[in-house]
């Protein structure tokens, strides 16, 4: 979920409703928001903010104080009564929150048992319960105090009082929030793109803290009442970094943009001398390890995939990936000196957070890998690398992906540089030809959307098959076409699919091989064979074209590690067009969200 606030002196809806567009990526299921003129107005729309955009310019409330809210549904199905905001029954408070309260059954019972609940949210007993402390004589903030601090679980939170139109009540814990500071106004914003249009300082916020928002100035305390003094910082991001240009979709414009990721990802990481440029203390975590834990999610987890075979065959460490929500709560065994390396687009992941928070409990080393600075798991991590990708905005990750891959393959060169270890790969050298090979790729868009309209349209289900590096490229691409196009669709290790899977082919099952392997290149031709004669039409990614039956997609040569850049370019055209073709929102398919703050 997403949340905005603002008080100053522009009227507000429009400002709030442009900031909420900026954070559809984090949940479109419903979205609402609250403007206090002479009165409170609750504007709530199940669906998109366009929905809502609609709803509130038809309306003659506007103020220059309000919140908003847009949802990815947790507690509740995604219906008006459920979206924020959230009032008490009194209605003097008005509320939104992203996140998940965990003890919200046992608080109800211990404070609510008389009071009649209207929507099936976690959130409205926060504001119920405000409301109750302030009837018991609580001034409001101590009220919002007193109950964030009864609070078990995430939340980042946005409050209005009915009688005091000049404050907006703020809190956060475990979900990401921030505070943005300009001359005639202050802001509350998850992420610093949503404000953008108001202004560029912003203040961060830490876990149990409250910040007082007025039109004078802001003022942070924690739960106790103490106040906490922090400087603000500036968002290095442009408006227009944020918007899709003359493209249909972010994520066909993200897709273009890998090429020139790429090159910016071989400039911030080269000096002078050409050599990589990489902080000392990096280095030695690195160094120390006797084993890499990469911990991620989605996507960002099968870029760990591939970290793993370039750490272990690059550098010669020992890389174990693990998917976030599970390390959590079942931690594998460790060794004696691991570092942990967390992979994540937003920064902001909750279950791969989960798992850092428990690794700084234990006092062991972390470095992230994000493409969001200033993010939370950039912040809490001993170190960070950058991806350097711009904003990512389609919800299906595509630049973020590459970006995280080629940001690995440095670090593995370092690593084997630093160990003495005498490599013929050279990283950043590859990753120029890499570049290239992603632009010729990114070229051949009608060659991939007459195969995405000859294998995908009409299809059930499709199955990509791999081995090596393949395989993680081809689960990436099976995650790729399922989100975005709702076909339900496997990637397998090539070997594998006859081992259960086959019985699923049928006459005309699409299946897309990966072949770029030359060890396994036979074997996976071989596989390819199997499911050819049982009636799968195949379609065969590769750098030498020589699949007799179906289609052929060449790709440029690469180096054999980094294959995984060039072969997932078409895979994510193709994902692409059979979305567009076959109706779906491209950019922000069902159920999903961006940034998924909570476990
Ligand atoms: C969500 C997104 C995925 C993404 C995953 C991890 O589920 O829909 O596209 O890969 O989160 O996100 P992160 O920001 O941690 O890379």
């Amino acid at each position: 979920c997403g949340i905005v606030g603002y008080v100053g002196t522009q009227t507000v809806k429009d400002i709030l409703l442009k900031g909420l567009e900026k954070l559809e990526y984090r949940g479109y299921d419903s979205a609402g928001l609250a403007v206090i003129d002479e009165n409170v107005n609750v504007i709530k729309e199940k669906g998109r903010i366009a929905t809502l955009r609609e709803k509130a310019e038809a309306t003659d409330a506007d103020g220059t104080i309000g919140i908003g809210h847009t949802r990815w549904a947790t507690h509740g199905v995604p219906n008006i009564t459920n979206a924020h905001p959230h009032q008490g029954n009194e209605k003097r408070f008005t509320l939104v929150h992203n996140g998940v309260i965990e003890n919200y059954e046992e608080l109800k019972t211990e404070f609510l048992s008389d009071v009649t609940l209207t929507s099936d949210t976690d959130t409205e007993i926060i504001v119920q319960m405000i409301e109750k402390f302030a009837d018991a004589g609580a001034t409001p903030e101590e009220a919002f105090r007193q109950v964030l601090s009864k609070l078990e679980g995430s939340y980042a939170i946005a409050m209005l009082d009915a009688n005091d139109s000049d404050t907006i009540y703020v809190g956060k814990n475990k979900s990401p929030l921030l505070v943005g500071l300009a001359d005639d106004a202050n802001v509350v914003a998850s992420d610093s793109m949503a404000m953008l249009h108001v202004t560029k300082t912003f203040v961060e916020l830490m876990d149990e803290e409250t910040v007082i928002v007025s039109r004078e100035g802001v003022q942070i305390k924690k739960l106790d009442g103490t106040t906490v003094d922090r400087e603000p910082f500036t968002a290095e991001l442009d408006e227009s970094d944020t918007e899709k240009g003359t493209y249909a979709h972010y994520m066909l414009k993200e897709i273009d943009e890998q090429p020139f990721v790429i090159r910016n990802i071989i400039q911030q990481y080269q000096d002078e001398q050409n050599e990589i440029k990489l902080s000392k203390d990096i280095r030695k975590a690195v160094g120390n390890a006797d084993r890499i834990y990469i911990i991620a999610a989605g996507t960002s987890y099968h870029a760990g995939l591939v970290g793993k075979e370039l750490l272990e065959k690059v550098a010669g460490i020992p890389v174990e990936v693990h998917i976030a929500s599970e390390f959590l709560y079942n931690q594998p065994l460790l060794s004696e000196k691991p570092l942990f390396i967390f992979i994540s687009q937003s920064g902001e992941t909750a279950d791969s957070r989960g798992v850092l928070v428990n690794v700084k409990k234990a006092g062991l080393p972390s470095v992230t890998i994000t493409n969001v600075p200033g993010s939370t798991l950039d912040r809490e991590a001993d170190f960070a690398l950058y991806t350097y990708a711009g904003p990512e905005i389609a919800v299906a990750s595509t630049k973020a992906y590459t970006a995280q891959m080629a940001v690995l393959s440095i670090l593995a060169m370092d690593a084997a540089i630093a160990k003495g270890i005498d490599t013929d790969f050279d990283a950043i050298h590859e990753l120029s030809i890499v570049a290239n090979a992603i632009e010729v790729l990114t070229d051949a868009k009608d060659e991939m959307e007459q195969i995405a309209r000859d294998y995908l349209l009409e299809t059930r289900n499709a199955f990509f098959i791999g081995r090596g590096f393949d395989y993680h490229v081809v689960q990436e691409g099976a995650l790729k076409l399922k989100e975005i196009s709702y076909i339900q669709a496997e990637g397998f290790a090539g070997g594998e699919l006859k081992h259960g899977t086959i019985a699923l082919i049928e006459d005309g099952t699409p299946v897309i091989a990966l072949a770029t392997q030359q060890s396994v290149n036979l074997n996976i031709r071989g596989n390819l064979q199997e499911v050819v004669s049982r009636g799968a039409n195949p379609c065969v990614v590769s750098m030498d074209g020589l699949n007799r039956k179906g289609d052929n997609v060449v790709i440029p040569k690469v180096h054999d590690y980094l294959t995984p850049l060039a072969s997932v370019i078409p895979l994510q055209l193709i994902s692409y067009y059979a979305a567009l073709h076959r109706g779906c929102d491209v950019d922000k398919p069902r159920n999903l969200a961006k940034s998924v703050t909570v476990e």
